[in-house]
């Protein structure tokens, strides 16, 4: 290949990712379930855990249409072409951009350096007009984004994640997108969904269904609202000092005092042999904001409700969003061998 850096899928920084997890995982799926052909990866966040089980058939899901385009550039079947990608990934790498846009009227010298917005505003909407003249099919389209949000994030000054960003700090990074190493031999079965997880799972028929929800308060459209924003390209009004748009349709559920309910109505409307959920120690270790939504009492009455359960626990790094020093954070995996 040319010069060009090329991008996998882990290589963004995302809260809750299990991407250092995968061995754990695979060993208990590996050990513990029989005869696994279709995989439901329904709160597939950037789709680590679907990575990992590329020889099946997999289904994603996530509330983030960021996400939801990433898994398709990960995980769809569609063909693609990869002289395509790579020829419109050096034009706008070498593009030099003078006009103001969306981006960098709504977002100039925030994250990102003004420069910089106009090439992300610029390359976003090309990418939208190449798409709607057919000259892109939709997984060249995913494809494309992906690379920009991955380069976005690569460069973003934000105080760990987009709640806010670094004031007078020198922006010493540019973007520069890179060629995702997407697989073209996907599953011609592989499917990407952008739902609520308790409306889609009753449409969802899988022999093991995996289950990462959101540990804490932290609502993830808030921590990503600035590639949420660009993914979707809706150009809306923004407000605050982070410049967040209106988010309402993406608040989770289980980032609030109703995840136990929206836990009990989605565990009675999955259709699977096995549920295996990820759910860390954090009950009530860390600050308020990171203390886990779910009771380990509540998980256990709910998922025994449904079947046969057996907890597995290896030792992670800590989840807090807080300052504080938690020692003995374990994740864990719930497996429900369901009835
Ligand atoms: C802990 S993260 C998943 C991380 C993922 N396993 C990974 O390795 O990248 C939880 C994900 O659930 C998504 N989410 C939260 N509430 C949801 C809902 N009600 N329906 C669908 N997805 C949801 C969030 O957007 C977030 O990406």
């Amino acid at each position: 290949m040319n010069n060009l850096k090329t991008t996998a899928i882990n290589n963004r920084r995302y809260l809750g990712n299990k991407y250092r997890l995968l061995p754990f995982i695979k060993q208990v799926v590996s050990d513990h379930c029989n005869d696994i052909n279709v995989i439901a990866d329904l709160f597939a966040g950037t789709g680590a855990v679907s990575s990992a089980f590329q020889d099946h058939e997999i289904i994603t899901n996530d509330i983030l249409y960021s996400n939801y385009v990433s898994n398709l550039a990960w995980f769809s079947p569609e063909e693609y072409s990869e002289e395509k990608i790579i020829s419109l990934i050096e034009s706008y790498n070498a593009k030099k951009v003078k006009k103001d846009n969306y981006m960098s009227e709504t977002f100039g010298d925030t994250f990102f350096s003004k420069d910089d917005c106009r090439k992300i505003g610029f390359i976003r909407e090309d990418i939208e007009e190449r798409y709607n003249k057919k000259v892109i099919n939709e997984r060249e389209r995913a494809l494309l984004i992906t690379s920009l949000l991955y380069a976005m994030d690569k460069i973003a000054k934000t105080c760990g994640h987009y709640d806010a960003y670094r004031k007078g700090v020198e922006f010493d990074l540019h973007l520069e997108l890179s060629v995702p190493k997407a697989s073209h031999c996907n599953n011609p079965q592989n499917q990407c969904y952008n739902e609520d997880i308790n409306t889609l799972a009753p449409n969802i028929q899988a022999d093991l269904v995996y289950l990462d929800p959101p540990y804490n308060s932290r609502q993830y459209c808030d921590a990503y609202h600035v590639l949420e924003n660009v993914a979707r390209w809706q150009k809306p009004k923004v407000i605050g000092v982070a410049r967040k748009m209106d988010r309402t349709a993406l608040k989770s559920a289980y980032c609030t005092k109703d995840a136990t309910i929206a836990f009990a109505d989605l565990i009675t409307k999955i259709n699977a042999r096995y549920i295996l959920l990820s759910y860390n120690n954090m009950e009530n270790k860390g600050n308020d904001r990171s203390n886990a939504k779910l009771a380990d009492e509540d998980i256990l009455r709910i998922l025994n409700n449904k079947g046969r359960v057996q907890v597995f626990e290896e030792n992670y790094k800590a989840f807090t969003t807080g300052k504080s020093d938690i020692k003995d954070n374990a994740e864990r995996l719930f497996l429900c061998i369901c009835e």
